[in-house]
């Protein structure tokens, strides 16, 4: 699996999110579009960044009944993005209707990642509200196999769980990480973090990195700092 440092590029508008990256002249940084830029800007802002030579991870997390996610999915491979996701508590027979959707007549398809648990539940609200009460870790690694059974490629998690994701489901089952920061940077709101050099040594394949590079003084000295540590 090739390394790559994929840009969350968290805008609300086309006019941000380009003047972002034009600054990125020599290598075009692969981006991630999310729920804000994509409900702000509808498919043309896919299309748009596709055209100026960019990788596209589309992360609008689908989840609802199968057939649903199976038709939404047909429109999302004609945007000829590279990676997008569901939901893993979708479960099977929703993720194996997704993959369906997604391929298209030629058989190729974009690469298709499910979210396990979201970082934002914890055990307590698990157990409470969810009313799962097995650990968290273990659930994580069920949804995986699962999302792995039902052919998928991967899995969003954190880095510190992309070891045992592989363990688990094979080196190949590829490992999108967030949660990344530079050692002397400013962890924001996310909890765990690990560097972009420890994402690599604990077998990420991908890393979202967002605010330490959207909102450096030198985004694009940001970026090649993520690419030179994670990808060498
Ligand atoms: O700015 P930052 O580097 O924290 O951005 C991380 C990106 O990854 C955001 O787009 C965030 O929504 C996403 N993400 C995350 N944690 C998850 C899943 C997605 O931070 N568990």
């Amino acid at each position: 699996m090739g390394k790559d440092v994929i840009v969350a590029c968290d805008f609300s508008s086309a006019e941000q999110v380009f003047t972002f990256l034009d600054k990125f002249q020599e290598r075009k940084p692969f981006v991630k579009i999310g729920m804000e830029l994509y409900y702000a800007e509808g498919p043309e802002i896919v299309r748009q960044i596709k055209a100026r030579g960019h990788k596209i991870f589309l992360d609008l997390k689908l989840h609802d009944i199968p057939n649903t996610v199976k038709k939404a999915m047909a429109v999302l491979s004609g945007l000829d993005v590279d990676m997008c996701n569901v939901h893993a508590a979708g479960t099977s027979a929703m993720m194996k209707a997704a993959l369906e959707g997604l391929t298209r007549p030629d058989g190729s398809r974009p690469l298709l990642i499910a979210v396990t648990q979201l970082t934002s539940t914890d055990q307590e609200s698990m157990e409470k509200e969810l009313l799962i009460e097995k650990p968290l870790d273990q659930v994580v690694m069920s949804y995986a196999r699962t999302a792995m059974e039902a052919g998928l490629d991967g899995v969003v998690c954190s880095p510190l769980e992309a070891g045992k994701v592989h363990e688990t489901c094979g080196e190949s089952f590829v490992t999108v990480t967030p949660g990344v920061r530079f050692a002397d940077g400013d962890a924001g709101d996310q909890k765990r973090v690990t560097t972009p050099a420890k994402a690599k040594e604990l077998g990420s394949d991908y890393i979202v990195v967002g605010r330490p590079i959207t909102a450096a003084a030198d985004p694009v000295e940001a970026y090649n700092r993520c690419v030179k540590e994670f990808v060498g």
